[in-house]
């Protein structure tokens, strides 16, 4: 079997993960019969530099055309890269942005675990996170605030910007769907978490996703408001099976969440269209404090590459393969610097790679 994945290495740390992503990939072919083609693309900053924009038509008929894209970060550091001195549609984000929605990737995935042997650098009470904790958010990514009418006016004399958050029905009932297929998977538990005490597009998701409820007996469903989301996830962050939400929300919960695991480093993340078609990322940034030292965290990004080969490709045992195979590496004691603690291996990026691809059974 061929899988032909499309690559955006990006900027910053993107390339080195990346490329350990494809070790992996490829070593786990090897022992699960299946071949992998990659294709590399611009996009973000590497774009930029090249093309003058973030994002190419071209690029987004090649992502099209391959049946998953793989991808690093892209980005730079916003005070100093010349990149954010080009207007706001021309910067890297908007390339990002722009493939989400050009390639209908609806349902963003983001699983936040707390791995036993990293629970040292998790920020909570062992008392809270005793058991661990292990929760999929649930973000849609492409509606909402991030892709209403947008404008900034001056008005007698007074600068104005808008910002519109518009859901339609058809928006809410695809995530929630999704969000309840995967909770029938997991848990069987799906926290819905809106502002509906406020706002007229949070009292619509209620309703739909209380109506897509109706198909899913065996799923518990509860709804949360997000400012108590906010505070749950650090007071009982065990109560999470699923954590479905709109854009915004989702975007800020997820970085909380991710936080809240001690370790950035080692979150994978999907985002998927109506077909099997995805693309994988890693939730972390660029880092471009550390790029090109060697010394990422390549992790997150290997576990995006299993994520990958679950949801686009259905090959489930080679991604439980690379999964075990990360367990196995933190148990044999081998950390990245962002997750080093006493008494541990001290490994660079590459080393990394290669010992989850010793792992791989
Ligand atoms: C993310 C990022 C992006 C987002 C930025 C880079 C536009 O924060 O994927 O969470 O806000 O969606
Ligand atoms: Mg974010």
């Amino acid at each position: 079997m061929k899988l032909n994945i499309g690559v955006i290495k990006g900027d910053g740390i993107g390339p080195e993960i990346v490329t350990e992503a494809m070790k992996v990939l490829d070593r786990t072919g090897e022992v699960y019969g299946f071949q992998c083609s990659y294709e590399q693309l611009l996009m973000g900053g590497a774009s930029i530099d090249v093309h003058g924009i973030p994002l190419t038509d071209e690029t987004i008929e090649r992502a099209k055309a391959s049946d998953a894209v793989l991808m690093g970060s892209i980005g730079g550091d916003t005070n100093t890269s010349p990149w954010y001195k080009l207007e706001p549609s021309k910067r890297p984000e908007a390339g990002l942005l722009k493939i989400r929605k050009e390639l209908g990737l609806f349902a963003n995935l983001r699983p936040a675990v707390l791995y036993e042997e990293l629970s040292g650098a998790c920020p909570l009470k062992e008392e809270i996170t005793a058991g661990g904790f292990d929760m999929m958010i649930m973000r849609e990514l492409t509606g909402g605030l991030y892709f209403g009418e947008r404008k900034t006016v001056e008005e007698n004399g007074i600068r104005t910007a808008y910002d519109s958050l518009t859901y339609n029905e058809n928006e809410i009932r695809r995530i929630a769907v999704k969000a309840f297929d995967i909770a029938r998977k997991r848990r069987h538990k799906v926290i819905s978490v809106d502002k509906a005490n406020v706002l007229d597009s949070s009292r619509l998701w209620r309703k739909v996703v209380e109506e897509v409820a109706k198909d899913y007996p065996d799923v518990t469903l509860e709804h949360m408001l997000v400012d108590n989301c906010a505070m749950q996830l650090v007071k009982n962050p065990k109560q999470f099976d699923v954590l479905l939400t709109e854009n915004m929300f989702g975007d800020i919960l997820s970085d909380e969440a991710s936080m809240v695991t001690g370790s950035i480093g080692m979150l994978a993340s999907a985002s998927l269209n109506e077909t099997k078609f995805g693309l994988y990322e890693p939730s972390g940034g660029s880092a471009p404090d550390i790029a090109g030292k060697g010394i990422a965290n390549p992790i997150a990004t290997i576990l995006s590459a299993a994520m990958m080969l679950r949801y686009s490709f259905d090959q489930d045992d080679a991604a439980d393969a690379i999964e075990a195979a990360v367990s196995q590496v933190l148990k044999d004691g081998y950390r990245t610097g962002d997750i080093m603690s006493d008494g541990c291996t001290k490994v660079n990026t590459a080393q990394m790679g290669d010992l989850i691809c010793e792992r791989i059974h």
